[in-house]
């Protein structure tokens, strides 16, 4: 159990610290974009292979160590709903930022700032909260 919960908090801190990078790696790929005279390739961004090369399977590996772990554990405390809640919705952050590296692409001229400054801040709430989460274990109790 100990290798899986290794390899679930490697992970997770590799997911974490992309979902972080990347609002500010968008946001100032964008700027160095409009300065650019000539846009770079398409489809060959560094936010894209940060995205499909770190971020994604970081996030794949994170939640199948934890699902092994919560397996072998069959931990069901409230604490641990209340934690994948927030895991579920930092799932939906991660599938945005990947739509931002496709906006961001395609150079349309529309700012990625405002989404980014969003994110950014989002992701920070939504990690502080897991890692609150499961190493306070709050005692809630079902109905108490
Ligand atoms: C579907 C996704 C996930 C599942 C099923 C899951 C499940 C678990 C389980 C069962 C444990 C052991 C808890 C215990 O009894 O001590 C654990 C530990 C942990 N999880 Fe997750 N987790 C998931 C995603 C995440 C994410 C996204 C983060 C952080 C952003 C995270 C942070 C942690 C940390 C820091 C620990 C270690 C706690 C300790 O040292 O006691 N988990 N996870």
């Amino acid at each position: 159990m100990l290798g899986f919960l290794a390899l679930h908090i490697a992970a997770l801190l590799f997911w974490v610290a992309t979902l972080v990078y990347l609002p500010v790696l968008l946001a100032s790929s964008q700027n160095r974009q409009s300065q650019l005279s000539e846009s770079p390739r398409q489809y060959d961004s560094v936010a894209r292979f940060v995205f499909t090369q770190i971020a994604s399977p970081a996030a794949i590996v994170a939640i199948i160590a934890g699902t092994v772990v919560f397996a072998i554990n069959g931990t069901t405390h409230l604490w641990l709903i209340a934690k994948l809640t927030l895991v579920a919705l930092l799932v939906v952050g991660h599938t945005l930022i990947g739509l931002l590296v496709i906006r961001l692409e395609r150079n349309d001229g529309k700012s990625v700032q405002p989404w980014c400054n969003l994110l950014l801040i989002f992701f920070c709430l939504m990690a502080t909260g897991i890692i609150w989460l499961v190493l306070a274990k709050p005692a809630w109790e079902i109905g108490g």
